[in-house]
């Protein structure tokens, strides 16, 4: 199949990953009421066509805490993500590199933060969870400084993770010992071409940055219960006074759905924010992040940088995030996806993709920059 968007990247990871994998991508927490509601809220945004305006001319460039960039967009922290295709997170950075966008490692990739670093040539951003050992936070903290990550994203909405069932129904969870391993391994043997390039060629299969702390378990059932036990359910606004006295650089905070905790996130001097339900993978059933935007841009767009992820599957999806309030937008399952499917190529075609369909709507909606993409070119405002 030749993908000729975001949606066709997905029938292409189906095609080639394991069960196991696809859905832990694919899938959302309990009934997917947000997942779907990320999805639906977005792509209901009516766009206003104009006409006759001169759009022979583009810019599609933005600036994000202090760095240019070629599109308002950023990959997104997925974990894991090196698992869908060899040395997954390098060949994502080197793709992010190429669009002139940024990258952002999850804490729990598979590559770790150094291999990630040897395979950049610029700065990408990484992305922190608060775990109850402070020690080792400070290590990650001081690690993203000699690599040179250029800014922190720190998520705040998985102190206890959200239960997604079409991982337990794939063997991903709830299957420890031999019988989940014996699943999960021949669902690996029905896609030889990822299990070359993934199962056999892309080892080790261990968290980069957290592999040390596993005590040379590397069982994914290691992973989880590690995670289980040592994210932070008590931790508190208070708390972020410490990972800024860590880290100086620019702070985005992650996993922000209501104004009164943008207000708080503003008022502790954080850079920017990331509107954020997690793509529908932590509490199900709260809003979408295409509805819960627009108050918290309007409450504290003003102090610090808006930026939104969730449901995103076009370039077009991209605009109506902008014209919703956001600044810059996350693609999270886009790359996750077209990594999946092609590699560093899949993730670099499908930046194209998000790229020329921006093209196209701007210059039917009128708008010749990013900075003039407001609510004015949404029919209904
Ligand atoms: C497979 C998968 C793994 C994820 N892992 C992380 C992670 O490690 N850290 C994090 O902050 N967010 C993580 N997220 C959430 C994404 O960063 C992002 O918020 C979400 O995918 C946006 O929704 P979308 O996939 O609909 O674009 C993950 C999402 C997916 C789909």
């Amino acid at each position: 199949m030749i993908a000729a968007s975001i949606p066709d990247y997905r029938e292409l990871a189906r095609k080639r990953l394991p069960r196991f994998l696809f859905e832990y991508i694919d899938g959302g927490s309990y009934a997917e009421v947000t997942l779907r509601r990320n999805i639906a809220d977005l792509e209901n945004v009516a766009l206003r066509q104009r006409v006759l305006r001169d759009m022979s001319r583009l810019d599609l460039s933005t600036e994000l805490f202090g760095q240019k960039l070629a599109l308002p967009v950023a990959l997104a922290p997925i974990g894991l993500a090196g698992m869908n295709a060899r040395r997954g997170e390098c060949q994502a950075v080197r793709a992010a590199e190429t669009a002139g966008i940024p990258f952002t490692l999850s804490t729990v990739s598979a590559c770790s933060m150094a291999e990630v670093a040897r395979a950049a040539s610029r700065p990408f951003w990484f992305q922190l969870y608060m775990i109850r050992d402070r020690g080792f936070i400070r290590e990650l903290l001081q690690e993203a400084v000699e690599r040179k990550c250029s800014t922190l994203v720190f998520t705040v909405d998985m102190p206890v993770p959200g239960s997604r069932y079409r991982d337990y129904h794939s063997g991903l969870a709830g299957a420890p010992g031999l019988r989940g391993a014996m699943r999960r391994a021949m669902q690996g043997a029905l896609k030889p071409d990822w299990a070359w390039d993934v199962g056999v060629m892309g080892r080790p299969h261990a968290l980069g940055n957290v592999a040390h702390k596993l005590q040379g378990k590397t069982g994914i059932e290691d992973f989880f219960a590690w995670m289980r036990q040592n994210f932070d359910n008590s931790i508190a606004w208070k708390d972020l006074d410490f990972i800024r006295s860590e880290w100086t650089g620019p702070l985005v905070i992650k996993g922000l759905l209501d104004p009164e905790d943008a207000r708080e996130a503003a008022a502790l001097g954080a850079d920017g924010i990331v509107v954020s339900n997690h793509g529908g993978r932590q509490l199900d059933g709260v809003l979408s992040t295409a509805r819960a935007l627009p108050p918290i841009a309007e409450a504290v767009g003003d102090r610090l940088t808006v930026l939104a992820d969730g449901g995103v599957r076009s370039g077009l999806d991209v605009l109506r995030m902008l014209a919703l309030g956001a600044k810059g937008v996350l693609l999270g399952r886009a790359w996750a996806f077209a990594l999946a499917a092609r590699g560093q190529a899949g993730v670099e075609h499908m930046l194209r993709l998000i790229e020329a369909e921006m093209r196209v709507a701007m210059t039917l909606t009128g708008v010749a920059s990013i900075a003039e993409i407001d609510r004015s070119i949404l029919a209904q405002r």
